[in-house]
């Protein structure tokens, strides 16, 4: 994943450094060749030994060692990434203000790179005044700051100032390297996962839509650089990068009053949601209870979100649906195309073995208003995610 490429990672005096241990084990695993640079007090959080022998190169501590002086200058333009986990409040307070009296503010000074930081601090520090200035100064710079999680503190406080998870930083990396400018600028909507309409305090009407399909779609948009919104019904997935917006939602009644409002606004949707047709027309506050030997539901339809979309469409929007059709597959999607107003449809089969509802691959075809069809034989979700994605920019673009 990171082959190829070089990374500098900065340690700096807090106890959070245990952290940076496994997070050059991680960037090593990923294929990245590692160099670390610390402050002289980080020494006292780890040791170089254990820092050099995983990364396998030198560490530099110090300007000068004995009587060797270590290019700062060179360590900065090595870098295709500077790292600096974790990020005390004193490292910060001197990037901030341009400080240059250790190695790593000379490198930090001296980088030609991108420089993502990952503080830790205690939560009184976190919140001080003249921290949330020097990293209001380091964002002007154009470094990237990774939030901080809340927790157990080391100072025996429970709060918010713990430095990111090596996982988490990981994936910043990750995104620092390989999101794209081809969507950058353009203000993106995705629907994803099942809706679950509500019988009673314990029962719903549901389906066995995953959520997979549209997370990853999401996901590869945001790597395209677009601005992404995510809204999803219920769904075990989680994100890989913090940066796209996400709201969870539950019935197909929420999920439309959370896209209503953006539907006019956003370059690009993507209705990717396994939306309820139908709903119970009454909802029971209390549980249905077993009266006789029969139930009978009275179901409403839901409102088509896809449809309000495609109505109130724009002359420069993009929106993109789904189908799942079980018979006369292409004319039916079409058919969806057309009355929905929309401009490309992806169409799923539940034929194929490996691909649908709650499964890690799909196999879908594309049919665009403009009369082009792709299909994307089986593959990982998240291939076929980035296939939709590069479709969508080759019709925006074409
Ligand atoms: O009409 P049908 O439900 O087959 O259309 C599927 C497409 O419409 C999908 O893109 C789905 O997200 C969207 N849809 C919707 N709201 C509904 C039903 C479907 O947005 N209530």
């Amino acid at each position: 994943m990171l082959s190829d490429k070089k990374i500098l990672v900065g340690i700096t005096g807090s106890i959070a450094a245990y952290k940076s241990i496994l997070l050059i084990r991680l960037l090593v695993k990923a294929g990245a060749e590692v160099k670390v640079v610390m402050t002289p007090s980080a020494k006292s959080f780890v040791s170089p030994l254990v820092l050099s022998t995983l990364c396998k190169n030198s560490v530099f501590s110090e300007l000068v060692e004995s009587d060797q002086w270590a290019n700062h200058v060179e360590l900065g333009r090595w870098a295709d990434l500077f790292i600096i986990a974790p990020l005390s409040c004193n490292t910060l307070a001197k990037m901030a203000n341009g400080l240059c009296d250790n190695i790593l503010q000379a490198v930090y000074l001296s980088a030609t790179c991108a420089v993502v930081v990952a503080p830790a601090m205690d939560e009184d520090m976190w919140h001080h005044l003249s921290t949330k200035k020097n990293l209001s100064t380091l964002l002007s710079y154009g470094n990237t700051i990774i939030p901080v999680g809340k927790g157990e503190l080391a100072s025996g406080l429970f709060g918010e100032g713990r430095m990111a998870e090596p996982e988490e930083i990981l994936q910043f990396c990750t995104e620092a390297f390989f999101r794209g400018i081809s969507l950058s600028g353009k203000k993106v909507l995705v629907t994803a996962g099942p809706t679950y309409e509500s019988i009673d305090p314990v029962r719903f009407i549901g389906n066995y839509s995953s959520g997979k399909m549209g997370f990853a779609i999401a996901e590869s948009l945001y790597m395209a650089g677009a601005e992404v919104l995510l809204i999803t019904g219920p769904s075990q997935e989680q994100l890989l990068y913090k940066g796209i917006k996400i709201l969870r939602v539950i019935s197909a009644d929420e999920m439309y009053e959370s896209a209503a409002p953006l539907m006019g606004q956003v370059d690009i949707a993507v209705y990717c949601a396994a939306v309820a047709d139908f709903t119970p027309s009454i909802k029971h506050t209390e549980k249905i209870k077993k009266h006789s030997d029969h139930l009978l539901l009275e179901l409403q339809p839901t409102i088509d979100i896809l449809a309000m979309a495609g109505a109130q469409k724009k002359t420069n929007q993009y929106i993109l649906g789904f189908a799942l059709e079980t018979e006369n597959e292409k004319e039916n999607a079409l058919a969806k195309l057309k009355r929905k107003n929309i401009d490309a449809i992806v169409l799923n089969s539940l034929r194929t073995v490996g691909a649908g509802f709650g499964v890690d691959t799909n196999d879908v075809t594309i049919l665009s208003a403009n009369g082009v069809e792709k299909n994307i034989a089986l593959q990982s979700k998240k291939s076929v995610a980035a296939a939709i994605v590069s479709f969508i920019i080759d019709e925006l673009y074409a």
